[in-house]
């Protein structure tokens, strides 16, 4: 089977290679992967990671092959792999990291797969390999965000930054569960998109740089319930102003750099929790499907590149020119 491989050198130093195909031993299950998609944590990967490792956290396929004592899944599933390979239900514990797909162990860019049984979900009803690779991150980080820690409920205010894979599935998930969405971009074209897909109030954080004042007028001065915080140091503190009271800002990404300094005060006099938010758990993964089959959400697929031309989705994403998510076809 062919296999990418991280080699250092970055999203250059990508090499697709010939290498045995992995079989199955007890408690395991051979996947025929069939997509994968992309997001903002590979770029870091592929620029940081020397040695050698095949990338990717996400990927959906087939299940082509099961070992001995697997009962959970059959031949012929159609499964999608979970980003920490034991992280089944609980809280998360430290050795979880040590098996993190596409980072602390081999990924999903590959034509076959060999997973635990207890890392591997079914998709959702319907949903074909492509749409089902967009979950085990972005969709499941959005998920545990809103649905794990403070517990959305309707009629309350997100708020969204950006338009990238988590926030996208963010405002697809509010808006199913009765929320009322705001969302900021660098464009007024990707605004638009988003109010298509049911944004009530959309910023351009670009012409409004202060755009926590604009969440606040749209909120009537209070601010968002939960704040899905990818930004990072850069995004930090208008997040905090433009939490009400009481409010949850989940710690989710870093776009605007890891370091920075940010005064932690206003948290103290705003009675406000700040969460860290990483994925999720098998448990909240398979609860999640049931939400999307439910409401019949569809994920948002910017754009969709054949398996040979990887590096390239690689390099469309650090354009962020795309909205929600960039996929890899393997068939
Ligand atoms: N903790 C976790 O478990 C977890 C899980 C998934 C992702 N993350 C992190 O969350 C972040 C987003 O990940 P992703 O995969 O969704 O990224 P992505 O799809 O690559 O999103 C990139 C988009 O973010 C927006 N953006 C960039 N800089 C921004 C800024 N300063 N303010 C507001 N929006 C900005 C841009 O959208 P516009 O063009 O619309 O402005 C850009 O296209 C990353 O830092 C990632 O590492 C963490």
């Amino acid at each position: 089977m062919r296999a990418f491989h991280l080699t250092g050198g970055g999203i250059d130093g990508l090499e697709l290679r010939d290498v045995p195909t992995p079989e199955p031993g007890a408690g395991q299950v051979a996947l025929r992967v069939e997509a994968t998609s992309l997001n903002y944590r590979d770029l870091m990967i592929a620029r940081r990671l020397g040695g050698d490792r095949i990338p990717l956290s996400d990927g959906a396929g087939v299940v082509t092959a099961v070992g001995d004592r697997v009962s959970e899944v059959s031949v012929g599933d159609r499964v999608a792999a979970t980003f920490f390979v034991d992280w089944v239900d609980g809280t998360p514990f430290a050795a979880v990291h040590d098996k993190a797909r596409g980072g602390t162990v081999d990924g999903m860019l590959a034509e076959v797969v060999v997973a635990d049984a207890h890392s591997v979900v079914p998709v959702p009803a319907g949903w074909s390999s492509a749409q089902a690779a967009t979950l085990p991150c972005a969709a499941l980080t959005a998920w545990n965000a809103l649905m794990e820690g403070r517990r959305l409920l309707p009629g309350q205010t997100v708020l969204l930054l950006g338009t990238g894979g988590v926030s996208v599935f963010g405002l697809q998930l509010a808006k199913a569960a009765g929320a009322r969405v705001i969302i900021t971009s660098s464009s007024d074209e990707k605004l638009e998109r988003m109010r298509a897909l049911g944004a009530d109030v959309t910023v351009n954080y670009t012409a409004e740089p202060d755009w926590e004042r604009a969440v606040l007028d749209a909120t009537g001065g209070v601010g968002a319930d939960i704040v899905l915080e990818v930004g990072g140091a850069g995004t930090l503190p208008k997040s905090i102003a433009a939490t009400r009271f009481g409010g949850e800002i989940a710690l989710i990404g870093i776009l605007t750099g890891a370091a920075g300094e940010t005064n932690p005060f206003p948290l103290v006099t705003r009675c406000q929790t700040m969460r860290g938010v990483y994925v999720g758990s098998r448990r909240m993964f398979a609860d999640m499907n049931a939400a999307l089959e439910a409401n019949a959400i569809e994920p948002l697929i910017d754009r969709v590149f054949p398996f040979d031309q990887a590096p390239d989705a690689y390099r469309h994403l650090t354009s962020q020119q795309h909205i929600g998510k960039v996929v890899i076809d393997h068939t």
